[in-house]
């Protein structure tokens, strides 16, 4: 009996062309989706996306003395499916920019200095309870260069990859308390303010954890009714 799955509620979801965020327009369809059934290859194959990929520690923060700017964290992310099960073996992407909100590439065009010590990208294995554990140092904010003068909140984006190639979520996590968080245009796209809330991060009691790093606590749901928001 194959497992029934209910639907996104599109409220939930950042899809669709937005305004004020022009780069949407590029990145969704012009035209409505055609539901196509998925053929038995594409549901079973290529499998063992971790053997096919390579894998990047879950330590970005620098090594030694050559550690990276900015303010220390610890993030436990766990991922989980739509009953709250962990999804152990599920490849998790990650990627941010630096503190001062630089990105290492090519089309980042922001004035900010890049950070030598901060590569800012990972790609690590879900362990048995979902969990992945990654120490980097927070993000900055950084302005979007389309002609307009809003910013972005500080964040982090994962690409999430299931059983098969097919099976994968683009999404992105914002902190607590960040007042640019209010106008963010993408985390404001999605319309249901507890889909928005679930976007983002608990900060733990300092007491806990390592004494030299805040740390966060996230959940990525991959799928049904309260799957964590697409934000590609
Ligand atoms: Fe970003």
């Amino acid at each position: 009996m194959p497992t029934v799955i209910e639907p996104r509620d599109p409220r939930t979801q950042a899809q669709g062309v937005e305004q004020g965020y022009a780069q949407t327009a590029r990145r969704w369809p012009a035209q409505p989706l055609l539901r196509r059934p998925p053929t038995l290859s594409e549901l079973t194959g290529p499998l063992e996306v971790a053997k096919r990929v390579k894998l990047l520690g879950g330590d970005i923060a620098g090594h030694g003395e050559r550690q990276a700017i900015g303010q220390l964290m610890h993030l436990r992310l766990r991922i989980v499916d739509e009953d709250g099960a962990p999804v152990p073996g599920a490849v998790v992407e990650i990627w941010h920019c630096n503190a001062a909100g630089k990105y290492i590439h090519p089309n980042d065009t922001n004035d900010a200095p890049p950070d030598p010590n901060f590569y800012g990208a990972a790609r690590v294995v879900a362990g048995d309870g979902g969990l992945v554990e990654l120490r980097t140092i927070k993000p900055g904010a950084y302005p979007v260069r389309d002609g307009t003068s809003w910013w972005r909140p500080p964040h982090i984006h994962f690409s999430v990859w299931g059983r098969v190639w097919l099976s994968r979520l683009v999404t992105q996590m914002f902190f607590p308390g960040e007042p640019l968080n209010a106008s963010d245009v993408i985390l404001n796209a999605i319309r249901d303010p507890a889909a928005r809330s679930r976007c983002i991060a608990t900060l733990l009691p300092t007491t806990q954890g390592p004494a030299n790093a805040l740390v966060f606590d996230y959940q990525i749901v991959v799928r049904g009714r309260k799957a964590s928001a697409s934000m590609p």
